[in-house]
């Protein structure tokens, strides 16, 4: 049979946020029990048509601003800065990649910062030809956030979230689920705040009225979490992409948003 012939694509990008995988508040602290039972949620729902996304936690962030390597190359010693944020991704995405194959799940992973090439920060170059046909042929690729070259800062940091966003609008995505470590979006900082309110379901134009308002990071995110997070899915928001938000801390709701059932969460839709 045909590879072109095998799948209609429209896939589900998974977002499995730093936040869940990692300890924040540590450095290289990985979370392995969660990693473990969200590859077992994963292999669970054996669903069709997925795209993982990992973010960087406590391994990418705390190196990426030790080295500023967000702002571009600018001295030297950020060589080796460089070359480690983008390692310990590496070694990170490795942990999460055994569980995944471990449990005979198709998971192939795809380095962002051999494919993709970023100008000031923004995705501008991405060879896309190897992860579609992984997607063709029931792969699910699997990528992260990373340190990636970019034309005119030299490198820079590419967030996960960005990666979520331009995957979802250029293969026109089925829908983006977000998992972090809060129950979904806030009125403010559900960390900070305790009396924070949750949103169930937003429109665009809600979320576009609220957006100046949510929280910065409180934790080591040097791609704005939570706010960052935001800016980023507007564009597929935009193309009427929908995004669940949940917390991938809590068992079986991952499972439970990829198969499709309701869990606690928000959802942004276009309209
Ligand atoms: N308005 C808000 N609603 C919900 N969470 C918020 C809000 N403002 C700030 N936050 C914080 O955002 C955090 C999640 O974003 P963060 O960027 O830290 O995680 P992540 O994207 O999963 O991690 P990574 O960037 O490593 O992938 C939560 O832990 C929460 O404390
Ligand atoms: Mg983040």
């Amino acid at each position: 049979m045909r590879v072109s012939r095998l799948r209609e694509l429209k896939p589900t990008i998974l977002k499995i946020g730093g936040s869940v995988i990692t300890d924040k508040d540590k450095e290289l602290e990985v979370r392995m029990q969660t990693i473990n039972r969200l590859a077992e949620e994963i292999r669970e729902a054996s669903v069709q048509n997925l795209i993982i996304v990992h973010g960087g936690g406590s391994f990418g962030h705390p190196l990426a601003q030790r080295y500023a390597i967000t702002e571009g190359f600018k001295e030297q010693t950020q060589k080796a800065g460089f070359s480690e944020t983008h390692h310990v991704m590496t070694v990170l995405n490795g942990l999460f990649m055994d569980a995944l194959i471990w449990r005979n799940i198709p998971a192939v992973s795809i380095t962002p910062s051999s494919c993709i090439i970023t100008k000031n920060g923004r995705i501008q170059r991405f060879e896309d030809a190897p992860l579609k046909m992984l997607l063709k042929m029931g792969f699910f690729p699997v990528l992260y956030g990373d340190a990636v070259l970019d034309s005119k800062l030299g490198f820079t940091i590419l967030s996960g979230d960005q990666l979520v966003s331009m995957l979802a609008t250029k293969l026109n995505a089925e829908r983006i689920v977000i998992g972090v470590d809060v129950d979904g979006l806030y009125d403010d900082d559900p960390r900070v705040k305790k009396t924070a309110k949750m949103f169930k379901h937003l429109t665009l134009e809600e979320l576009k009225r609220l957006e100046s308002k949510l929280g910065k990071p409180t934790t080591c995110d040097v791609t704005g979490g939570m706010f960052g997070k935001i800016v980023e899915l507007l564009p597929a928001i935009e193309q009427g992409i929908p995004v669940t938000i949940v917390n991938a801390t809590k068992p079986n709701y991952i499972y439970k948003v990829i198969k499709g059932k309701k869990v606690k969460g928000t959802i942004i839709e276009k309209e």
